[in-house]
């Protein structure tokens, strides 16, 4: 049995008790390990559910190119399917993020743009803003743009949410996720739900980010501050984050993101 593409590849990812770094938490903890995603993220997933769907509404042309904002990981994504299906990608990406992410994107082939972290994403140099501009300029582009495509949220309703249900034999009681555009929490939230309405979901937000606020008072806060943190926390409201599939919101710091980061990597053997 052989696979005709790397992105077919995608998805399936397993699931692992995490032993040592829960020890004396009750309950049985299990961590659905997306880095074995060819790109090494989740969002694998979604940037080749948005390419596919935007083929499919001819919104994406042969030959065209792929413009989005990204802090790397769906890069990576669109990347290897662009490179799979004959697409270029221009990727514009905040400055905070790591030099090695941006390298290893240009090694498949991306261009990549830099753009400040420490501007509104209004500012005409914030990276949503020149991702947008680049799209309205270059011919026979497409911008994916993963924080209001509801592509994101449908490939975790139709593959994550439904892996881990059976991953699980539906006993899981809690699901636990990120929470940057949205997509991986509520589409799997939202198929999780609809099998167990009593699953209990819990979006991880950064301090600086705009989530927790917004659900627990409605006020979208004006004092959004920059974090080291990649990936989650935001400081828009993207039309992936569904708040009613999200019960609670917990906040981490970049301290403790980045000490239990490295706790993983060490004592990965036994996770
Ligand atoms: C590795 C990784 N995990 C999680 C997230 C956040 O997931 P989502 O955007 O689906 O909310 C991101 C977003 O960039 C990411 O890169």
């Amino acid at each position: 049995m052989y696979y005709n593409s790397i992105i077919e590849t995608i998805g399936n990812t397993p699931l692992v008790k995490l032993n040592r770094v829960t020890k004396g938490a009750k309950g049985l903890i299990l961590a659905k390990v997306e880095y074995f995603n060819p790109g090494n993220s989740v969002k694998d997933r979604i940037a080749l559910k948005m390419i596919e769907d935007a083929e499919k509404a001819g919104l994406l042309k042969p030959g065209g190119t792929i413009i989005e904002g990204t802090s790397g990981n769906t890069g990576m994504g669109l990347a290897l399917a662009a490179v799979a299906k004959g697409y270029k990608c221009i990727f514009t990406m905040a400055d905070k993020q790591s030099k090695e992410k941006m390298d290893i994107l240009r090694a498949v082939g991306a261009e990549i743009v830099v753009c400040p972290t420490n501007v509104s994403p209004e500012d005409p140099r914030s990276y949503y803003s020149v991702a947008r501009r680049l799209n309205s300029e270059i011919p026979n582009s497409f911008y994916p743009n993963q924080y209001d495509n509801l592509s994101n949220t449908a490939a975790h309703y139709e593959a994550t949410g439904p892996e881990i249900w059976e991953q699980t034999e539906g006993k899981i009681t809690h699901y636990v996720s990120t929470v940057g555009t949205g997509g991986t929490m509520c589409g799997t939230a939202k198929y999780l739900k609809e099998k167990n309405p009593d699953i209990v979901t819990v979006g991880i937000d950064t301090y600086g980010s705009v989530f927790k606020k917004y659900k627990e008072t409605g006020v979208f806060d004006e004092e959004i501050y920059p974090y080291l943190t990649e990936g989650f926390g935001e400081d828009i409201l993207p039309r992936n984050v569904d708040f009613d599939l999200i019960d609670h919101f917990i906040k981490v710091t970049d301290k403790d993101g980045a000490i239990m980061t490295r706790r993983l990597s060490k004592e990965r053997a036994c996770l």
